[in-house]
Parts: C-alpha cells; structure tokens; sequence
C-alpha cells in the first residue's frame, strides 16, 4: 500500500504527460490553415469537410453534423475563431473572410 502511495505521484505525472503530448501532436496549432480566398465554397472544402462532412453530415461520434442543428451566427464564429477542446481554432480565418464563412455555415449553403 505505501509502495503504491509513493509512486502514485509519478504515475499520473507520466500519464498527463503522455496525453498532453497527444493532444499537442493531434490538435496543437502546428499546422495552421492560412486561406488563399475568401471564398467559403473553398474553404469550407479544403479545411472543414474532413471532420464535418461534405454536407455538414459530420462523421461518427465525435464529429459533430450541424446540418440538424440551429446554431447562432456567434456560436458558429467563437468555433471557427477559438476552436474547442476537439476542434482546432482558426485563428487565420478572420475578418471579412470568417463573416463570409459564418454565413455560409449559418445558412447552410454547404447543402448543395
Ligand atoms: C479536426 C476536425 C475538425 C475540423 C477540421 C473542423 N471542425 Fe468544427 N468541430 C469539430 C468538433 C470535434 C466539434 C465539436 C466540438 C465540441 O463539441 O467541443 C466541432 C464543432 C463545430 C461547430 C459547432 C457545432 C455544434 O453543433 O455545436 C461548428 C459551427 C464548426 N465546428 C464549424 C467548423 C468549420 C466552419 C470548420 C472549417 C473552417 C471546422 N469546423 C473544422 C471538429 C472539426
């Protein structure tokens, strides 16, 4: 028991280490996305499909549709901006460009 007490500290320090580093390698902003048009069509192509689908259907669990769902333009923004613990931020899609995409999220012009 106390043999275990003492090496407790050390195992959880390895394990957070471990998933800190996959989380990094995963969705640590080493490849970031620079958009070469505002065009949201394009954009929504070659930097969104493969996580939410050609139609927003979203893939498995852990890729979300919102091609169901009523989500605000704000919302929609404050993802593309920020990201979440599962999504990358896209910190170079911003001005004109990211209201373009909002929109294009918002009124569901990736159902074609
Ligand atoms: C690496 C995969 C990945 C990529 C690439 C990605 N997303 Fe996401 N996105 C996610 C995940 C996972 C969530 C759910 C996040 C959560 O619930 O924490 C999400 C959530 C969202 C939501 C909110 C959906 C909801 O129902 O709440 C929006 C809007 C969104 N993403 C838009 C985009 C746009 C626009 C792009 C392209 C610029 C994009 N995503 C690229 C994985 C991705």
């Amino acid at each position: 028991m106390n043999k275990v007490r003492k090496w407790l500290p050390f195992a959880l320090m390895i394990t957070l280490a471990a998933f800190s580093f996959i989380y990094f390698i995963l969705f640590g902003d080493n490849e970031p996305y620079f958009p070469e048009t505002s065009d949201p069509d394009i954009i929504y192509q070659e930097a969104c499909v493969q996580c939410h689908g050609k139609n927003g259907e979203g893939s498995g669990i852990l890729y979300p549709a919102f091609d169901h769902s009523e989500l605000s333009l704000e919302i929609i923004r404050q993802n593309i901006k920020e990201g979440t613990w599962l999504m990358p931020r896209f910190k170079n899609i911003n001005g004109d460009t990211l209201n373009l995409l909002s929109d294009y999220i918002y009124q569901k012009k990736y159902l074609k």
